[in-house]
């Protein structure tokens, strides 16, 4: 059911790879609440075509951007200015990788040049999508930003070795951001902290299938999807939320404040 959200919005969505994407899911919400979007991906990432089934359906312009290069920033807020004819009023930073991860590299064994590469992915990417906005004042007064985290900024987990320190960076690039466009243009910044989701860059992470089930089984209300964050993130993007900034959002199923749920104890009782 739609609520008209985001009737007569503009907003840009990155990270949209495929189907399971949670930017996939959010572009499709946004769309349905009545926003116009325009959707950016890696240039790499664009090889798979999946993306232009996703424009249509949202009708949507594609603008490819590599999220770490200022130049292919600048370049999508010119262009989606021009075809908005105007600032935008929301922006999803969807992004995340880790060649460490994807190479099966451990915490103790970590490759510093790919580690530098996580964080300018994962995390600095956030900062210059919202500095070279600021610059070019493509964020419309009372915008919105959102960026996706997860608990592993605030807990170890051992699997998720340097994503863990860039979404820490992450976290902390939305307190900082935050309060700078709070002050100049009323503009809020937060991350969500979403449950483990099947998705690609999910299921990259070791151990993946184990820790899912993990929360699944510790959330009360199980793990959030990748739809139910899709709608999270339109509230955000929505007026409902207008005093909500510089926040890490927890979207887990209660996972976050749970300290051990019965299906743990009976799973370690019965072992
Ligand atoms: N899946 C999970 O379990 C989970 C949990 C919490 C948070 N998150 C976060 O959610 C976000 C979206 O991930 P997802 O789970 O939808 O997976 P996904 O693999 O569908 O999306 C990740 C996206 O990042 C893009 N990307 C990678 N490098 C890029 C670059 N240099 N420039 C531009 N885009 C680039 C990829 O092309 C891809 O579209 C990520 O920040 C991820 O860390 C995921």
């Amino acid at each position: 059911m739609a609520y008209g959200l985001l009737k007569g919005k503009k907003g840009i969505i990155s990270g949209a790879l495929d189907s399971n994407s949670i930017a996939w899911k959010t572009a499709l919400k946004a769309k349905e609440e009545g926003a116009q979007i325009v959707l950016t991906n890696a240039p790499i990432a664009m090889r798979m075509g999946e993306i232009n089934k996703l424009a249509e359906m949202c009708e949507a312009q594609i603008i490819p951007a590599d999220a770490t290069s200022v130049e292919d920033l600048e370049n999508l807020y010119t262009k989606s200015m021009e075809i908005f004819g105007g600032g935008c009023d929301f922006v999803l930073h969807s992004i995340g990788m880790s060649p460490n991860i994807r190479k099966g590299r451990e915490y103790g064994d970590l490759n510093y040049d790919w580690f530098m590469k996580s964080l300018d992915v994962s995390a600095l990417s956030f900062h210059k999508f919202m500095q070279v906005a600021e610059k070019l004042d493509a964020i419309k007064e009372w915008g919105s930003v959102v960026g996706l985290s997860y608990i592993a900024a605030q807990r170890t987990y051992p699997f998720y070795t340097d994503m863990a320190d860039a979404k820490a960076v992450l976290e902390s690039i939305a307190r900082g951001y935050g309060y700078r466009y709070g002050k100049a243009k009323n503009v809020r910044v937060n991350t969500i902290s979403q449950s483990p989701t099947k998705t690609t860059a999910g299921t990259g992470i070791g151990g993946f299938n184990s820790f899912y089930d993990f929360a699944e089984k510790m959330s009360p209300l199980g793990n959030a999807s990748a739809e139910d964050c899709a709608n999270y993130i339109v509230m955000l993007f929505s007026d409902l939320t207008k005093m909500v900034t510089m926040q890490n959002l927890f979207h887990d199923g209660g996972y976050s404040n749970t300290g051990i749920s019965e299906e743990i104890i009976s799973l370690l009782e019965n072992q």
